[in-house]
């Protein structure tokens, strides 16, 4: 079989993550979550005591961010597992700042793209499809309604012991993340007019698993 790219956008809790990471393993595929260096990113500005405000405190610790992407939800930092703490409630919380400043964007893309250089890789995140990937052979956008992305964050989050886990919390951190997501200048969330189209809202984890499986085939 051709070694292919996979390119997966989506809405925060939209199902990828859990699809792409079970398809990955079922196809001996790398898995990329570039949400993970985002959130890794977060976690290291809280350390360091960054002002969330500043742009150019945010871009300074790009030099402080020696990163090791070993997978789904784990990567090292400075040689520190960073891992458990990338779901706290903080990071959650100031991801936003991060995301929108295109110091970072521009680091992470760079990254992102020689990470995948070698192919056979599922990457995903909010703009691998449009400014990552454009070339990836299959691009995937994942979409979901609010409230049932609210509710599965919320069941993922008791399963892994995340605290607090509060569901309006949760439904509001979403709204505003989409929201940040899709309204800000650069890699925002936009569905390519190439990418295969995917509600998951009435759709269980396996259901979804087969169909991506099933594309795939007719790709490759
Ligand atoms: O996918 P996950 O929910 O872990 O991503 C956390 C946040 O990281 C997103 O809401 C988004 O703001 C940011 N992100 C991004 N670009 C990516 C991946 C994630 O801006 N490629």
């Amino acid at each position: 079989m051709k070694k292919i790219n996979i390119a997966v956008d989506g809405t925060a809790g939209s199902g990828k993550s859990s699809v792409m990471l079970k398809v990955a393993e079922k196809l001996n595929m790398n898995f990329i979550d570039t949400g993970v260096m985002y959130r890794a990113f977060t976690k290291l500005c809280i350390d360091n005591k960054v002002d969330f405000q500043s742009d150019n405190e945010i871009k300074d610790q790009i030099k402080n961010f020696k990163f090791e992407y070993i997978n789904e939800g784990s990567i090292l930092v400075n040689g520190i597992d960073y891992g458990k703490n990338i779901f706290d409630y903080e990071v959650a919380e100031n991801i936003k700042y991060v995301a929108k400043n295109n110091d970072v964007r521009s680091f992470m893309v760079e990254a992102q793209r020689k990470m995948s250089e070698s192919k056979n890789n599922i990457v995903i995140g909010r703009d691998i499809t449009t400014v990552v990937l454009p070339e990836a052979e299959l691009k995937i956008y994942f979409d979901c309604s609010v409230e049932s992305r609210a509710k599965r964050r919320f069941e993922q989050n008791k399963r892994k012991n995340v605290t607090p886990n509060v569901y309006e919390d949760i439904l509001r951190q979403i709204q505003q993340r989409d929201d940040y997501d899709k309204n800000r200048e650069m890699g925002a969330l936009k569905i390519a007019p190439d990418s295969w189209y995917l509600d998951t809202s009435d759709l269980d984890i396996e259901q979804v698993i087969d169909l991506v499986l099933k594309k795939i085939e007719e790709i490759k």
